[in-house]
């Protein structure tokens, strides 16, 4: 299997069906020039890939060790489930109850969050755990234990998150990570770093750079309205800071010089006609999980450790940014990976912030709130009063359900739901009425709190300056 090329890569194989269009002669019995080409290409690629993941040279006759894909940064290809698709640009799954998360963990080769580790992170901070821990909202981590470990013995570390800024228009799903973040932050007392890829934008999409600059400073100020410490956080733009920090620019180009077009291209799926905007870019992402990124921040220091809170559609970026750092002299940053949270329409997709029904944007109305529940959320309740009253619904594959599941901070009340829902004693539009009346003020107090950040409280979050900790 380790020869076998995932499916991001496509290799060309001469075509067989040439010879018999009858535009062309019969094809000799030799093969042409065009494919030893081809044959060479695909030979050197499997001896490239072979050193890559084993570290040793090719040698004829002598396959690499069984476990060598599980290795932290190859991703394993066996046994993928073709109905989960995920990387930073794509998630699908034809599953209604969305991603099996499960077997995401074994493809990537992370670690579950089992209980025993959030009862470790309740021991650690002296507080209950997130119900996004709580509820398995957070399932894979990378290092999480080394990360304990060290805090116990009184080393600290610091947080990074990011947003790649793409519109105006941020939902409730993209709050996910930073309400995460925001908790990490105040249990743990720690400096963070959050990074708007407004350059990224640029490259992915058919925007204007100032348009995604614009869009970074909105987003800029729904993030600050989740309440963080700025005294403790600093949220830069990529076109701001990369410019204006040396050491930030200096990080990006040592791992731009060690990782390989081939790699990333196995990471990412990158092909030829790829801009080289684009191919360059994962190395902007991974340079802030080294702190001497941020001079400002850690003066100097390269040692600080790195917690990285984020989608498990950002995994790419920082396996390959581990599998670079001990090469770099730079600790390997930790990850907690969140699930993906589900469209109104159902699980099936992650939502859209051009699609304005798929999801509960922070900007709605009570009214919209109301509507969009009520229309759009994908219901696992019967068809009829009758036969949910007999049969009960599946809240599984309901949207409404898996909302409150995310924003119900009540375990009973949550269970009680559940109980309630499959039993059939409550019906579908009770349920929705629950969830419209949890998000409506969840939705207006953030409104509230983003009306009194000013430009003034942007600037500051977004100067590079020294935060207020000790490490
Ligand atoms: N690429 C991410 C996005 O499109 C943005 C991002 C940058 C990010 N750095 C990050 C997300 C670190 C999580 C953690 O949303």
């Amino acid at each position: 299997p380790y020869l076998v090329p995932n499916r991001n890569q496509s290799i060309c194989y001469p075509s067989k069906h040439s010879s018999n269009t009858g535009y062309f002669p019969t094809r000799k019995p030799t093969s042409s020039m065009a494919e030893i080409d081809v044959a060479v290409q695909l030979l050197l690629k499997l001896k490239t890939d072979y050193k890559h993941l084993t570290g040793q040279d090719y040698k004829a006759g002598c396959p690499p060790p069984e476990n060598v894909v599980n290795q932290d940064n190859g991703a394993a290809t066996d046994g993928i489930d073709e109905e989960d698709n995920v990387d930073p640009w794509n998630v699908s799954t034809s599953n209604a109850k969305g991603v099996d998360y499960d077997k995401l963990i074994v493809r990537f080769g992370s670690s579950k969050i089992e209980t025993e580790l959030v009862d470790r992170i309740e021991k650690v901070t002296g507080q209950k755990p997130h119900r996004f821990l709580r509820r398995g909202i957070f399932f894979s981590h990378r290092d999480m234990h080394q990360v304990l470990d060290a805090y116990e013995k009184n080393k600290s570390f610091y947080l990074y998150t990011g947003r790649g800024p793409s519109s105006e228009a941020m939902h409730v799903g993209h709050l996910i990570p930073f309400i995460f973040t925001k908790w990490l932050q105040d249990v743990f007392d720690i400096p963070l770093v959050i990074q708007l890829t407004d350059d990224e934008k640029y490259l992915w999409k058919d925007l204007a750079i100032e348009e995604c600059h614009r869009f970074a400073v909105e987003n800029a100020k729904d993030i600050i309205a989740c309440g963080f410490d700025v005294n403790k956080t600093f949220i830069f733009s990529d076109f701001d800071y990369m410019g204006s920090s040396p050491e930030f620019y200096r990080n990006v180009v040592k791992i731009q010089k060690h990782v390989t077009y081939n790699q990333v291209k196995g990471i990412f799926g990158f092909t030829d006609s790829d801009c080289i905007g684009k191919i360059s870019f994962p190395a902007i992402q991974a340079a802030p999980s080294f702190s001497n990124s941020f001079p400002q921040i850690f003066g100097g220091r390269k040692d600080v450790q790195c917690l990285i809170p984020c989608a498990i559609d950002q995994d790419p970026y920082f396996r390959m940014t581990r599998d670079v750092a001990p090469r770099i002299g730079y600790p390997k940053p930790a990850l907690l990976h969140s699930s993906f949270f589900p469209a109104l329409q159902g699980a099936q997709t992650k939502m859209s912030a051009s699609d304005a029904n798929s999801s509960i944007f922070l900007t709605d109305t009570p009214k919209q709130i109301k509507n969009k529940i009520n229309k759009h959320a994908f219901s696992g309740g019967k068809d009829t009063i009758e036969e949910h009253r007999k049969f009960g619904g599946n809240p599984d594959v309901d949207v409404s359900f898996m909302y409150l599941t995310f924003f119900l901070d009540d375990d009973e009340q949550l269970e009680k739901i559940k109980q309630d829902y499959s039993s059939g004693a409550l019906l579908t539009g009770e349920l929705k009425k629950i969830l419209i009346e949890t998000l409506q003020p969840m939705i207006a107090q953030h409104q509230e709190r983003r009306k009194q950040v000013t430009e003034e409280t942007v600037k500051q979050f977004m100067t590079p300056r020294p935060l207020n900790f000790k490490l």
